[in-house]
């Protein structure tokens, strides 16, 4: 493409490529060349338009969400580079304030992602800072606890207001804090509940098309669309309403972890006055031992298959300082291990202390392996179940809640759900939850490389994300990936599903849950496929399935089931007051999902024979 082609479109699209598959390495390489221009003085004949903008700046932050810090290879200069999380979050905005905030300010999405990376590092000083700044650029006052002066703003100033305060909330409480939580998640209340009026006002107005279609005009926002700007009138219906209905889902999903944080706060808060065990050496102690990160990214695209997975796994490093960098950035281990005199963490490119990364190698094996006895610190006689692609975590949290006799490793391939699930364990009840570990991983990678063949009960997979390309309904289909042919790109590849089958003890099951039928086949036909290569499948029979009817056979025995999860499959029964197994169950009754109507459960058991 000639130079003057690559337009910032064409350049926010290739960030947006590296953001999705996890490779912020590139996505920051991209992003830094543009203002290299700036250095260079080539902006001045440069069009403001062709100049990053918050588009640009937003899809940046959003890779650093999905994508927490990492080391890769040697750059030119043989240095290793760090790349990912809150690392590249904080680079990214100071280029961007410095050069770019001029004609295209950050706006609330940045916001969010910006502070919500500091959160999860327990950078509290620089989020307050940041909080600050968009207040300010928002003409948002607060006085005192939580009294809000919001000018002119509009309902989502008011969502990422309530977002940010959460964000700083859950921080303040998995520190133990209880007394800034207490302001925080005040604060964080207040401006939800007015974000909820200004949009219920605002929607009983039918004012939203016309307010979104002004947005839509605007170059310099963010927004998913930002540059669609023909199929958007019309849609805008549509869209709005949908978009209106999300935002209610999302606001009461916020108040309802703000409400539970303010109990928490009136249960433990005394303890601030007691003597107690230092709350940074038990907050350390949880993300050394309970959460490990091997890399990720935003999207289950593994669409060249592993090959470009395991380029991508040549090129992390995979030494002890790699295995300790993203907890020590990233997930806050830094922060509480360094003076503020000291906190050279923030440096680009910094390195752990030797002995912390030492003390680390006591949860691995030679090979590499999790060694699940240190972690669970009781000996391998208690069973291990393991959850594929666990979200925001509400069925781990529960099913681990419920059966304390086993231990739970939850895998999740994004890293901020790995830090809202690691967040539920830590402030779930009245202590952490001891029985569940949390990794950040690609599921097919994490089950080949990382855990002890034959050593996991069952393996639990529940509403899985179908392939997103566009793949019919159509049988011929399904026979090319039950023959052997190219997969569509999805978590439960075949290679994916033999990794699992390998890491089940003898007698252990893979139980798959959806709500989609055409999954669930595309699931059998690969469990099928499977079959021929690997000779103990064996498919739970009716009488293993109590509760569940067989409603479809595929070869070598596979079936499908359809039916409500049970004890039989391994699912601890729902409470009355947690009525959802996971928050995309919550989100299909409230009818905020395309498929708010599925509420058939389809299931695929198989078993690794005795
Ligand atoms: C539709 S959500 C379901 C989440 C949760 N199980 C629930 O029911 O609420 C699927 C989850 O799988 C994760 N995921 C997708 N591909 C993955 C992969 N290859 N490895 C690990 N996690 C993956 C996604 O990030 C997402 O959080």
């Amino acid at each position: 493409i000639p130079p003057d082609h690559v337009t910032i479109e064409l350049q926010t699209a290739l960030i947006k490529g590296y953001a999705h598959c996890g490779d912020m390495h590139n996505a920051m390489r991209v992003f830094r060349d543009l203002f290299s221009k700036h250095k260079q003085g080539q902006w001045k004949d440069m069009q403001v338009e062709q100049r990053p903008n918050v588009r640009t700046l937003n899809t940046l932050l959003r890779g650093c969400l999905w994508t927490a810090a990492n080391v890769s290879h040697e750059d030119e200069a043989g240095a290793n580079d760090v790349a990912g999380g809150v690392v590249s979050s904080e680079e990214a905005w100071s280029l961007y304030i410095q050069y770019s905030a001029d004609h295209a300010p950050p706006d609330t999405s940045s916001y969010e992602a910006a502070v919500t990376l500091l959160c999860q590092a327990f950078r509290f000083s620089e989020a307050l800072a940041r909080i600050e700044q968009f207040q300010q650029q928002f003409n948002i006052r607060i006085k005192g606890k939580a009294s809000i002066k919001a000018g002119d703003a509009d309902h989502s100033v008011l969502e990422t207001l309530g977002s940010v305060y959460l964000s700083l909330a859950r921080a303040y409480a998995m520190r133990g804090d209880y007394d800034e939580l207490w302001q925080a998640a005040q604060r964080s209340l207040r401006a939800i509940e007015s974000s909820r009026k200004l949009l219920s006002e605002m929607s009983a107005q039918g004012n939203e098309a016309e307010d979104s279609s002004k947005k839509k005009q605007d170059f310099t926002r963010g927004g998913k669309r930002g540059w669609k700007k023909d199929s958007a009138e019309r849609q805008t219906e549509q869209r709005n309403a949908s978009n209106v209905t999300y935002r209610h889902h999302r606001l009461n999903e916020m108040e309802a972890e703000v409400k539970a944080f303010i109990k928490m706060r009136a249960e433990r808060g005394d303890t601030n006055n007691n003597p107690k065990n230092d709350p940074n050496e038990a907050i350390c102690n949880l993300i050394t031992s309970r959460l490990f990160y091997f890399g990720g990214g935003g999207s289950t695209e593994l669409s060249e298959q592993r090959s470009v997975l395991k380029k991508k796994k040549e090129r992390m490093k995979s030494t002890p300082e790699a295995l300790f960098l993203p907890k020590w950035q990233s997930f806050g281990l830094a922060e509480f291990s360094s003076t503020t005199a000291t906190a050279t963490h923030k440096e680009k490119n910094a390195v752990p202390p030797k002995k912390d990364v030492q003390s680390h190698n006591q949860w691995f094996n030679s090979d590499g392996q999790l060694q699940t006895s240190a972690i669970f610190g009781d000996g391998p006689a208690r069973p291990i179940d393991l959850e594929l692609g666990s979200g925001f975590g509400d069925w781990i949290v529960r099913q681990s809640d419920s059966h304390g006799e086993r231990n739970h490793i939850a895998v999740e391939l994004r890293a901020d759900r790995v830090y809202q699930i690691f967040s539920r364990v830590v402030l779930n009840g009245k202590r952490p939850l001891q029985n569940v570990c949390i990794v950040g991983a690609e599921a097919g990678s994490f089950l080949e490389d990382r855990v002890l063949q034959g050593s996991i009960s069952n393996i639990f997979v529940n509403f899985p994300e179908p392939p997103t390309q566009t793949y019919g309904d159509d049988r011929v289909e399904l026979d090319k990936v039950e023959s052997g042919e190219l997969e569509p790109a999805h978590m439960l590849s075949c290679a994916t599903l033999k990794a699992a089958f390998y890491c089940l003890r003898p007698g252990g099951r893979i139980i798959v849950v959806t709500d989609n039928r055409w999954y669930a086949k595309l699931v059998c036909v690969t469990l099928v496929r499977l079959s021929r290569q690997v000779k103990s499948i064996r498919a739970a029979n009716s009488l293993e399935m109590p509760g569940f009817r067989e409603i479809e056979n595929f070869r070598n025995g596979i079936k499908m089931y359809e039916g409500q999860p049970n004890q039989e499959i391994g699912h601890a029964e729902e409470s009355s007051t947690n009525q959802g197994g996971s928050y995309f169950d919550r989100l299909w009754r409230t009818g905020t999902s395309n498929f708010a109507h599925r509420t058939k459960r389809f299931v695929v058991v198989v078993k690794r024979k005795d």
